[in-house]
C-alpha cells in the first residue's frame, strides 16, 4: 500500500468487528510509528496499549463510571478553545450532524445523542486500544510531536488493514484512566484510540468527513 492510500482509506471508525489484533502486530507498529520525527528527537509519547480481559474489565468500569459521572471529571486540558469561532465551530458542527444523520438520530434527540456518545467509552466495540499520555512540563511544540506520532500508528494501520478512531474524549474520565493504566502523576492523558478491524455493514462508517479546499488553508509564493 502506498502512503496516499493509507491516507485515503484511513477514517475514524466507530463500529468495529470483534477479530482479534495481534499482540505481536500492534508492538511492530508501535515501534514503526517512533520513527516519526519530534522536535530534538524527544519523542515525548508514552502508549499504554489494553486488550482481552483488562480490555473487558475497563469496559464495565466505564458503564458505571460514565452513569455516575456523566459530565465526565474535572479536565486538564480544553479539547477545544472556550469559544469557538468560525471556520472551526462550522467544521465541528457539520461532521457531528453528518454522523447523526447516518445514525439516523435527530438533533431533539438527545438522549439518543449521549448513549451514542458513551459508545466511545466503549471504544466502539473494537478488540484493542491504546491511551497516549504526555510529561505535564511539555508544551505544545511536543504535544505537536504526539500528533505525528498517532498519525503514523494510524496509517501504519491502514497498512495492515486495521482501523482506528482516535479519542480526546477519554481526557474527561482522565482520573478513572489514569488509575487503570497505572499513569504516573507527572504524565497527562491525551486521548485514547479504538483500533481493529472496522464493521463494513455500520452505516456510521460511511461517514466521509469534508475538508477544506487548498485555497482555504495554503498560501503560496514563489511557487
Ligand atoms: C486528537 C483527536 C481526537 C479525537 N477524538 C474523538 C473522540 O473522542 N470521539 C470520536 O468519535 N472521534 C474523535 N476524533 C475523530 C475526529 O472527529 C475525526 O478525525 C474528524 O472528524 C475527521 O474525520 P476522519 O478521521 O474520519 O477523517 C478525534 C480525532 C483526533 C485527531
Amino acid at each position: 500500500m502506498h502512503v496516499q492510500d493509507a491516507l485515503a482509506t484511513r477514517l475514524s471508525v466507530r463500529d468495529f468487528l470483534p477479530t482479534p489484533v495481534s499482540g505481536e502486530l500492534i508492538r511492530e507498529i508501535l515501534i514503526t510509528a517512533a520513527r516519526a520525527p519530534s522536535g530534538g528527537n524527544l519523542q515525548p509519547w508514552h502508549i499504554a496499549v489494553i486488550a482481552g480481559e483488562p480490555l473487558t474489565r475497563l469496559r464495565s468500569l466505564m458503564i458505571d463510571r460514565v452513569a455516575a459521572c456523566p459530565e465526565g471529571e474535572p479536565v486538564e486540558y480544553d479539547i477545544y478553545p472556550p469559544s469557538l469561532h468560525s471556520p472551526y465551530r462550522e467544521r465541528r458542527f457539520e461532521v457531528g450532524e453528518d454522523m447523526y444523520r447516518l445514525l439516523g438520530i435527530a438533533r431533539e434527540d438527545k438522549a439518543a445523542r449521549r448513549a451514542w456518545f458513551a459508545r466511545n467509552y466503549q471504544f466502539f466495540g473494537a478488540p484493542l486500544a491504546l491511551f497516549c499520555s504526555v510529561d505535564r512540563r511539555m508544551g505544545p511544540p511536543q504535544w505537536s510531536d504526539l500528533g505525528m506520532f498517532l498519525q503514523s500508528v494510524m496509517l501504519l494501520l491502514r497498512e495492515r488493514g486495521l482501523d482506528s478512531c482516535p479519542q480526546e474524549c477519554w481526557s474527561l474520565y482522565h482520573e478513572t484512566v489514569g488509575r487503570f493504566i497505572a499513569l504516573p502523576p507527572e504524565r497527562l492523558l491525551f486521548c485514547g484510540m479504538a483500533i481493529g478491524y472496522r464493521n463494513p455493514d455500520h452505516p456510521v462508517n460511511r461517514l466521509a468527513s469534508k475538508r477544506a479546499p487548498l485555497t482555504e488553508f495554503a498560501e503560496f509564493m514563489g511557487v
